[in-house]
């Protein structure tokens, strides 16, 4: 049986993550971490809803439920693509944070306004849009698990839309210089590209090499991310063409992440092979992990676990399949090197760094409108910036079922501790889970999350550490 440890005031837990080189860095260990995500956007695009105020982060006991489910995972990152600048994201944030969960974040919505058209990127770089954008970052920067914002998602994905590479570059160096100058600390800015590999090796050359002859081209990007679908079922290394993308990126001056990956094209559940070789010698020398797609279940079939209208939730093979691929990683050895600080010497950006006769190569970029300019220097008047919360319980109240259908009880976020980052052998990962043997079964204090804007929290924990040194000391 588990006996409840109370840990109460506990400082927020999270450090942020810095870049060195071309590695994150837990900036509390110095350890090199390696991305385990998820990319969460509830509902598809109309879990983005600026008419009736929802986006992904902004429902506390949906955040608190998934959260739960991830941690057990392994998950130690999130993606999400919308998220609505003016709404509360504290709940939501605390309780990733307290389970050991970054977010990454992209800047832009659907909505006309809130994104560079691709069509007609001259038309849609206004002020108007960088004022969104900076809006974004003035709710998302005082949290310490932002961990990277997104400029532009799949913009360039064919040699027509390449007219946008300069776009692209544009709006990261507005982003760079907005928050250098209006956030309490650096957030590293990226691109996440479409592998397509006509032009994704230009696209990278394009937005990662320097206009000034250093690292510090407020124009280059922090990180460079790619959305991979070429592993599909039982696909190899080889056959799936991840050695060319490791080859292709091994010279990188950025980190470089799969900010999307899992094909479906083949019937059944995925079995997640692609883990293995993602964090296998191979490829985590030159990449730095990846964000699975996705979490819940949508039309076009890449969930994860499945949503009922009531907010019970069920866990799919797929999301068995992924936690028993996880569960045979050794993330102590992975996430336990320190990072390798490698000097690395962006290239020269010059038309011979582009291959393609079509892409651009011309490196001057649109001016920052004036109106953006202004903001840069005065920083936004009045923007809405969230704050980490206390949580007054982490105990999730909904229905939740396993694949067969039994339901897991006493699920809870359980706290990380001061400066861990949560990971596949935190959690005890050992492969799938079935009800009463799972290993995230703390159970929490009674009451439903609420918010009281201090910035500790009280949590309850059990589990992985008191059941670890009970059996430890029952062993004995
Ligand atoms: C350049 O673009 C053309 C047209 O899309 C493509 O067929 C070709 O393979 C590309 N060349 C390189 C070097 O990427
Ligand atoms: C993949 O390999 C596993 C293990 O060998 C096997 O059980 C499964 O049927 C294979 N899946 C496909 C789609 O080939
Ligand atoms: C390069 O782009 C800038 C900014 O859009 C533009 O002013 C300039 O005319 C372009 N140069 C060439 C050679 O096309």
């Amino acid at each position: 049986m588990l006996l409840p440890l109370l840990l109460a005031g506990l400082a927020a837990a999270l450090q942020p993550i810095v870049i060195e080189g071309t590695d994150f860095i837990n900036s509390a260990t110095g350890a090199r971490v390696q991305i385990v995500g998820v990319a969460y956007q509830p509902g598809g695009s109309s879990g983005y809803s600026p008419s009736t105020g929802v986006d992904p982060l902004s429902d506390g006991p949906t955040c608190l439920r998934d959260a739960a489910l991830m941690q057990r995972l392994g998950i130690n990152a999130i993606r999400v693509y919308n998220v609505n600048p003016d709404l509360n994201h504290n709940l939501c944030a605390s309780i990733f944070n307290t389970a050991g969960i970054y977010m990454l974040l992209d800047v832009n919505s659907p909505m006309q306004g809130d994104h560079i058209n691709r069509e007609a990127p001259w038309t849609t770089y206004t002020a108007a849009y960088l004022e969104r954008v900076f809006r974004v970052v003035e709710a998302f920067k005082e949290f310490p698990n932002t961990m990277a914002f997104f400029a532009g998602n799949e913009v360039i994905d064919d040699f027509e839309s390449s007219v946008n590479a300069p776009y692209m570059r544009a709006v990261t160096r507005d982003l760079k210089l907005y928050i250098a100058a209006n956030s309490p600390r650096y957030i590293p800015v990226g691109y996440s590209a479409a592998d397509v590999r006509d032009i994704l090796e230009d696209s990278w050359n394009y937005l990662q090499c320097t206009t000034t002859g250093d690292a510090g081209d407020a124009s280059r990007v922090d990180l460079f991310a790619l959305n991979s679908y070429s592993w599909c079922g039982n696909a190899t290394y080889r056959s799936s063409g991840y050695d060319i993308l490791t080859s292709t990126f091994a010279s990188s001056s950025v980190p470089v992440f799969l900010s999307e990956y899992g094909c479906n094209e083949v019937d059944g559940p995925r079995p997640w092979t692609e883990i293995a070789a993602l964090y296998g010698e191979e490829m985590r020398e030159t990449m730095s992990g990846g964000v699975v797609y996705e979490w819940t279940q949508e039309e076009n079939n890449y969930g994860l676990v499945e949503l009922s209208d009531n907010g019970d939730i069920q866990l799919m093979e797929n999301y068995n399949n992924l936690q028993t691929q996880l569960g045979l990683l050794d993330f102590t050895v992975l996430e336990g090197q320190p990072g390798r600080n490698r000097p690395v010497t962006p290239p020269t950006c010059e038309a011979s760094l582009i291959q393609n006769t079509t892409f651009p190569t011309n490196f001057t970029l649109p001016a920052t409108p004036a109106e953006a300019v202004t903001l840069i220097e005065n920083s936004l008047d009045g923007a809405n910036q969230g704050r980490l919360v206390t949580l007054t319980s982490l105990r999730v109240e909904q229905g939740v079922q396993d694949a067969g259908g039994a339901d897991i009880v006493n699920l809870a976020v359980e706290p990380v501790e001061d400066g861990e980052v949560n990971s596949p052998t935190r959690t005890g990962n050992g492969g799938p889970s079935t009800s009463g043997t799972g290993t995230a079964t703390g159970s929490g204090a009674s009451g439903s999350a609420s918010e009281t804007g201090a910035a500790s929290l009280v949590g309850v924990k059990a589990g992985g550490v008191v059941v670890g040194i009970l059996g430890l000391l029952m062993n004995l």
